[in-house]
This record gives C-alpha cells, structure tokens and sequence, in this order.
C-alpha cells in the first residue's frame, strides 16, 4: 500500500485528528476575521511577469477579499510596480479594468495624470487649489515583489515578513522551473463556495478514483495503490507540496495512444516520470510513478506542477461563500506538430477534470450552510485539506 514519504505521521498528527468544524466556511464573521487577519497582511500573488513584459504595461486587479483594485505596472525603468487603483484628488477608480499598455495614467474624471512611477505628473489648473503640493498626491503604493517570475503584493503598510521570508524553506523549491513556459490556456468561474473549499478539493487526491472515475480512475489508481495515496506530503511552514501518484501500467485509450506516439514529449495524463531537469520541489520524491504535485503558496495560490506543464490556480474570495475561481496553463514552446497536438488534448482533458473537480463545490456549500451537520471528517490522505484549515486558524490566531 503507497504510504506518503518525507511527512512522519507524529508530524502530521500534531495538525490534530479530530473532525474539522465548518464554522470557517460558512460563518461571515470569521470571513471577515480572514479578510482583515489574513488577506490584508499576506503576500499574494497577481499574476506573472510575462504578463506585463514591455515598459507601461499594465494590469488591473480587482481585489474584493483586500477592498480594493490594484494597478500593477512595468515602469521605464523595467521595475514592476504596484498602486491602490485611485486617484488622489476625488478618488476616482483610475483605470477602470483589464490590461493594456500607457505612457502615463490619466485619471478620466478631471485629467490629473500619474506617471508609470505613481508620480502626479499634470494637475489640471493646478492655480486654483490652494498651498497645492504636487509630491504629496502620487499613487498610493503596494509593496510588490517577485518570485520565480510570480508577481506578488501586500496591501499592509508594513508587512510583517518581507517575500522571501514569506516563502521560507519553499523558496528555492522551484527554481528555474517555469523559466522557458509560456501561457497556454487560461479560463474562470465564479462558484458558490467558499474559497477554502475550492482549495481543499483541489489538493487531496483520494476523491480521484470516485469523482474522476471516467476521466482518470485508472491512471491515477492501480492495484498497489487503490486510493491514490499521495507519493510524498511536505509541509513548508503554512505552505505545502502534495506529490500525486499515477499507475505505472497505465492503458491510455486510443486517442491517447495516438497522441503519444506523435508527440516528442507525451504530456497528461500519461505519467509525468522523471525526464528532464526538475527543481528539488517538483517530484519530490523522484518516484517514477508520478502524476503531478498539487502546491499550495498560502494562502490562495496553487500549483499543479508536472513534467513539461503546469496549472496555475488562483482563489479569490468575493464573500464567505462565493469565490472567483482562475485557472492558467503554462506549458513549453511546442517545437512539432505532434506537440500542438499533444499539448491541445491536454488541455482539453485538464480542462475536463476541473470540472469534474467543481462539480460537488456548491452542493457541498449548502449543505454545509443547512446546518444539519457541523463537521468534516478526513483521513490520513486528505492531510492537506486539514493544513488549508489549520493553517488559516493559526494565522489568524497569531495576528491578534
Ligand atoms: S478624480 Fe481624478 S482627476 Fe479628479
Ligand atoms: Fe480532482
């Protein structure tokens, strides 16, 4: 039976063994306490470099779980900045939504203008404000900060660990690994559910022999390993990395088999193995019967991270039991044909699963909401689910 490497059980059992109260996905109260204790001091991320690579390019990021919008910018001096999405003098949303490229932003209510910097460049009849000082009105800023090419922020005024020390031990678990990726495939959901939730769902593995019992019971599941019991857990201070397993003898079905035989490097769900160069965080373990990781950067940002693609999720909590669910596909240049092919199956069959994935999200959500019962219970395979938990409550509990 595949037992998880790396992670004793004494050690997972300090998390606690006992059912798991729903308080904190249905209760507005301790919504709240997430949203001030926790979102509002994290390190969060916003997106990518790539998704901003020439100077005055932009994105704007409507934040409800920090209650606020974001600007983030690439500046002249190719630093990527962030603001608090307001104009000083009325307070105006700035830039009203999605991405682009600028020399300068000009706020549309009465033309104050902010270069890429945040600096007040044009007061319109600056003559008429009385003891004006024009350096006091720049953008309010965001800390930002990069990681592996991930943009983060932290909307405190002073956050309490800087990135790096935010990241602890996980820092250096992925390095290089998304350097030669790009952006394949990207979608979104609003789903009525809370956030955690979402999370949890998405980084046990024992539901996939159930739920995914058509899409992917018999490359994820085998005889030795009838549960998909993860390969290797490892806790990273309040992040955490889940190794999934895959059969070894897997029988891809026609389709598949005609995918592989074309494609330089067969992709999902084939089994991921262990080719090419793989940071330390990416198949821990090295087992050669190896899916993918499922890597949650706390609170909100996950990774499915396999050989030659990984999926990129984001949660953002827009209430206690409403969350915007994103999902992006970055994977390597295709050099064949046969890899357009291979990379578009795969793509479609993720996109497949994940929906597999949301389907029980909001009836799990209501019941929950009814009331009728209060906890969960969860097994020595759904550790992570527990950590999501855990960890948020610990979190929470040292901020006061
Ligand atoms: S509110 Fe922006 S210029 Fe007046
Ligand atoms: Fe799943």
């Amino acid at each position: 039976m595949n037992k998880p490497e790396n992670l004793k059980y004494e050690e997972m059992y300090k998390l606690g063994t006992e059912p798991l109260s729903t308080e904190d996905c249905v209760s507005p109260e301790l919504f709240e306490q997430e949203r001030q204790k926790l979102f509002k001091r994290a390190w969060i991320c916003v997106g990518r470099e790539g998704d901003i690579p020439n100077a005055g390019d932009h994105l704007v990021r409507d934040l409800d779980v920090l209650q606020t919008s974001a600007i983030v910018v690439r500046g002249k001096d190719n630093q990527i900045r962030a603001f608090h999405n307001v104009c000083p003098h009325r307070l105006n949303k700035l830039v009203p939504e999605g991405e682009g490229n600028t020399r300068k932003f000009m706020c549309r209510f009465h033309g104050w203008t902010f270069d890429l910097d945040g600096a007040l460049s044009h007061c319109s009849n600056k003559e008429l404000f009385t003891n004006f000082d024009e350096s006091k009105f720049s953008l309010p800023p965001i800390h930002a900060d990069l990681w592996e090419g991930f943009i983060f922020i932290n909307v405190a005024e002073q956050p309490k660990e800087n990135l790096r020390e935010w990241l602890g031990d996980l820092n250096d678990q992925f390095e290089g690994y998304w350097d030669e990726m790009e952006l394949r495939g990207k979608w979104s959901a609003v789903v009525n559910c809370n956030w955690k939730l979402y999370v949890d769902a998405n980084t046990e593995a024992y539901h996939a022999p159930t739920l995914h019992s058509r899409s992917l019971r018999d490359s994820f599941a085998s005889p030795d390993n009838p549960n998909c019991a993860f390969n290797t857990v490892r806790l990273f201070g309040r992040h955490r990395i889940g190794s999934v397993y895959a059969n070894p003898n897997y029988q891809p079905n026609p389709m598949e088999e005609l995918t592989f035989k074309i494609a330089e490097t067969p992709l999902y769900p084939a089994t991921s193995a262990t080719t090419g160069h793989l940071p330390p965080g990416v198949n821990p373990s090295r087992n050669p019967a190896w899916a993918f990781d499922v890597d949650v950067v706390f609170p909100n940002l996950q990774f499915g991270a396999a050989n030659g693609w990984c999926l990129v999720f984001f949660y953002w909590p827009l209430s206690v039991n409403k969350t915007l669910f994103e999902a992006c596909t970055y994977m390597y240049k295709p050099e064949t044909p046969g890899d357009v092919i291979s990379q578009e199956y795969t793509l479609a069959h993720v996109r497949d699963v994940l929906r597999e994935d949301m389907s029980t999200l909001e009836g799990t959500q209501q019941m929950m909401e009814s009331g009728v019962l209060k906890y969960i219970q969860l097994c020595d395979e759904e550790i992570t689910v527990r950590h999501n938990h855990v960890s948020v409550a610990n979190f929470i509990a040292e901020a006061d």
